[in-house]
């Protein structure tokens, strides 16, 4: 164990400062610090506020991550920071102080990509990752299904959302509902003293000339809003917990439905299910109860690694240096639209500064699918009919 490496992670894609520690596959520390409570009032994370708290809390997290592993800096073995996607703002601050305390204490940088961190993260909760990896990747802005063949160099997309993220429709229905943001974390529990079976809301692309791996929830919320639009307007009470039960069946049937067909399909017998939605207990259970079912072994990270932190970045960068992939340069930079395709990020030159000399891959950038943290600004009412 001691000769696994020592990696500092550094998160700050949206709207938590996360700053993880781990040795190889080993939780150290996990120091979070959040500014959703000052975004709550707009009903979305707010780019320049939480830019700002990123750089008020940055170098407080790191002293208390440090502190909570009992390690020193200077017994690093490399510093990981998401380099996207996310905010362009907020991933500036992370990736501007990872490169700061690299270049000080002479440690190696590595740029991480914050979809494949979701993954990696659960190499701290259930050991090394299975290659390969089928990935359930659900968070406020992107839904994909991924295969992962090596979680450092090759993730392929399966399918993804064709419009709304599931952790962005949570929002949305939550906005309705007058609940709050982040909306997860309410209708999940509100759900809990619900029937979802109350209402038949739409299960998105099931049809049998749809497209198999991908998703679709704007329709969803479409049908949610005008449900709760006409009782409204038939001055008749909403019954809060039946919507959310119902809706939040609707989204966790087609994402367990459809990842565990890719499992099948692609002859895959783990699922690895990420991402902040990942947290939902009703989409864990559902998950659990379809695996079994089918004879496949799910791993979900408990809720705490599955919504942001810097634990997932750190387990990401332990296994870039466990496999020899190269430091990234010091020119790294953030990428607000990083495709998943890319799990690490080298660098202009690729070939890196530091430890490790692996190949750098190509920069593939393609901009297909609506990038994470894009719902963040839609604060309108009008883009819930959208
Ligand atoms: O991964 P994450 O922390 O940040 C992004 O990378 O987006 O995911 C945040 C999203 C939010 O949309 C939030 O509402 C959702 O995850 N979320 C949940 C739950 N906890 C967080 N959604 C459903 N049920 C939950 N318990
Ligand atoms: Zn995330």
């Amino acid at each position: 164990m001691a000769d696994e490496p020592l990696v500092l992670g550094i998160e700050t894609s949206c709207d938590e400062t996360g700053v993880g520690i781990v040795r190889g596959t080993t939780l150290l520390a996990d120091a979070v610090a959040s500014s959703v409570d000052e975004h709550a009032r707009f009903g979305g994370v707010v780019p320049e506020v939480a830019s700002r708290a990123h750089l008020e809390a940055m170098v407080p997290t790191i002293e208390r991550a440090l502190k909570e592993a009992g390690v020193s800096a200077k017994d690093l073995d490399g510093i990981a920071v998401t380099a996207g996607p996310g905010l362009a703002g907020a991933l500036l601050v992370g990736t501007s102080a990872a490169k700061a305390y690299a270049y000080a204490l002479g440690k190696p940088l590595y740029g991480v990509n914050h979809l494949a961190s979701h993954i990696c993260v659960d190499q701290l909760e259930h050991g090394p990752l299975p290659e390969p990896t089928m990935a359930l990747l659900v968070s406020g802005g992107h839904s994909s299904l991924l295969l992962a063949p090596d979680i450092t160099s090759d993730v392929r997309p399966l399918g993804a959302t064709i419009d709304d993220a599931a952790g962005e429709a949570f929002d949305k229905i939550a906005r309705v509902l007058n609940l709050g943001f982040p909306g997860g974390p309410v209708i999940d529990r509100l759900a809990k003293e619900g029937d979802p079976k109350a209402i038949h809301f739409p299960r998105g692309l099931t049809g049998a000339k749809d497209p198999v791996y991908d998703f679709s929830f704007s329709g969803l919320k479409t049908a949610v809003a005008r449900w709760i639009e006409a009782k409204r307007n038939a001055g008749e009470e909403v019954p809060v917990r039946d919507v959310a039960a119902s809706f939040q069946e609707a989204v966790v049937d087609v994402l367990t439905r459809k990842a565990i067909r890719a499992c099948k399909d692609e002859g895959v017998d783990h699922l690895m299910i990420g991402g902040g939605v990942a947290a939902n207990s009703r989409l864990r259970a559902l998950a659990q109860e379809r695996c079994d079912d089918a004879g496949i072994v799910l791993r979900v990270p408990r809720p705490k690694l599955c919504t942001d932190n810097g634990a997932m970045v750190a387990a990401l960068g332990a296994e870039m240096v466990a496999r020899n992939r190269p430091a990234s340069d010091w020119d790294l930079s953030a990428d607000s639209s990083l495709p998943v395709t890319d799990p690490h990020v080298p660098g202009s030159g690729g070939h890196g500064h530091g430890a490790g000399h692996g190949h750098g891959h190509g920069h593939a950038h393609g901009h297909g699918h609506a990038h994470d943290h894009d719902h963040v600004h839609e604060l309108s009412k009008d883009n819930l009919y959208s």
